[in-house]
């Protein structure tokens, strides 16, 4: 990291001794309505159907309204979208024509759900608001950037990067740039790329960035190109949420796993659910297995095209295909109500990824149950999880549909 994004300002303060940094914000507004937002964006929130704003929403819209910096992490599912969406609008001028915001998220599935989310709240302000990921025609998206100009972009770090370089995303009247899932934004694998984006954009650029995890890494590096953040965050042993139940069947042998799935297929189907595999080409082995033994799954994964992809999260936020099995793409940020189970196949690699991928069920407070299939050689790392987030995992119940 080279100096030239160095513009913090920030002291020493903040970092507690064990790496756990307490928040610097205690406003609390539990009421939309008195946000002092934009008529027809509270219109736009009330006809989405929220009421009441959740906890970060009560804390983290109004210093983002405000201009701050921001950090804030919260649990899964509880709202953090719509906390930068709210706060993007509120601040947009409308009858100036030019993107003034840009949200980037780590996959093209989440940058599209975020859109959408954007889109329906800002339906009655008439804000535009674009999606710019990878996989897409780029002649129709200058089209779409340079004649409809849209007032927010969400997009790809790839993608975004490429249209900004061409000139056909022209930052100039950018003024807030939010990175959802910050902290794997801020990761090895994208780190360089968001820097690269982030010295293309005006200095005086407001950054917010939100996840339900920052590891201690993370937080250290956002003094690099924060100034003085207000800081929402909860601590990590509050992280797995209550209404979340997780279990562990012991499997023994990683050959057993597949039985023990098929044996489940029915719980999996009572609502909806995900199953979390890590290489891409054992996704495809198991969605073959599965089909062969013609049990109903579909399979998302990086290595698909772009048109597929789409296909299977239509089928899958509709309802139409219940079951999924995927790999950590769909660990964070994608948000379908109807999801009550999540199954880890195998353990994630890293633990981050343990409380995003349990974080797909349970919606906003919904029942959730996540089950681990541990291995002789897992049973240590599922006991290193439980030490981490101070929480624990039981033996699956033989009524774990009850739960659901
Ligand atoms: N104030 C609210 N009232 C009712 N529902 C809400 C409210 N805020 C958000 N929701 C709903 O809660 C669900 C989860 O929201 P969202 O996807 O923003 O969570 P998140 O905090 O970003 O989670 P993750 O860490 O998994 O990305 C969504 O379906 C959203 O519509
Ligand atoms: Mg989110």
């Amino acid at each position: 990291m080279s100096a030239d994004y160095e513009r913090s300002d920030n002291g020493p303060d903040g970092m507690e001794p064990d790496g756990v940094i307490e928040g610097n914000w205690t406003e609390v507004v539990d009421s939309f309505d008195d946000m002092n937002l934009h008529e027809l964006l509270l219109r736009g929130i009330y006809a989405y159907g929220f009421e009441k704003p959740s906890a970060i929403q009560q804390r983290a819209i109004l210093p983002c309204i405000r201009g701050y910096d921001v950090i804030a992490q919260a649990q899964s599912g509880t709202g953090k979208t719509a906390t930068f969406a709210i706060s993007i609008l509120q601040q947009l001028d409308l009858d100036v024509k030019a993107t003034q915001a840009l949200v980037l998220a780590p996959t093209r599935e989440l940058a599209l759900q975020i859109q959408k989310v954007v889109v329906a709240l800002g339906d009655y302000l008439g804000a535009r608001c674009y999606a710019c990921i990878g996989g897409t025609n780029v002649r129709t998206e200058s089209q779409k950037l340079q004649v409809d100009v849209p007032h927010i972009v969400v997009g790809t770090p790839g993608r975004v990067f490429d249209m900004l370089t061409r000139g056909i995303l022209v930052s100039k009247a950018i003024k807030n740039f939010v990175l959802d899932e910050a902290d794997e934004m801020l990761s090895r694998g994208f780190k360089d790329q968001i820097y690269d984006i982030f010295r293309k954009l005006p200095p005086s650029i407001q950054v917010v960035l939100l996840s339900a995890t920052m590891p201690t890494d993370v937080l250290e590096v956002t003094k690099k190109f924060m100034r003085s953040p207000v800081r929402i965050l909860v601590k990590k042993e509050e992280l797995t949420l209550e209404g979340i139940r997780q279990f562990y069947i012991d499997v023994e042998k990683e050959e057993w796993k597949l039985d023990t799935l098929c044996d489940l297929y029915e719980t999996l189907t009572i609502t909806q659910a995900v199953i979390f595999l890590n290489t891409r080409r054992k996704v495809d082995w198991l969605t073959e297995r599965m089909t062969a033994r013609e049990f109903t799954v579909s399979a998302l994964h990086g290595d698909m095209e772009q048109k597929e992809r789409e296909i299977i999260m239509k089928e899958f936020r509709s309802g139409s295909s219940r079951v999924l099995i995927t790999t950590d793409i769909l660990a964070r940020g994608i948000d379908v109500q109807q999801v009550s189970l999540v199954i880890n196949y195998d353990l994630p690699t890293n633990r981050e990824n343990y409380i995003h991928r349990i974080g797909r069920g349970g919606r906003f407070g919904r029942k959730g149950v996540a089950i681990n299939m541990v291995t002789e050689d897992d049973k240590r790392s599922l006991r290193d999880i439980e030490t981490f987030y101070n929480t624990t995992v039981e033996e699956m119940p033989s009524n774990v549909a009850d739960l659901i």
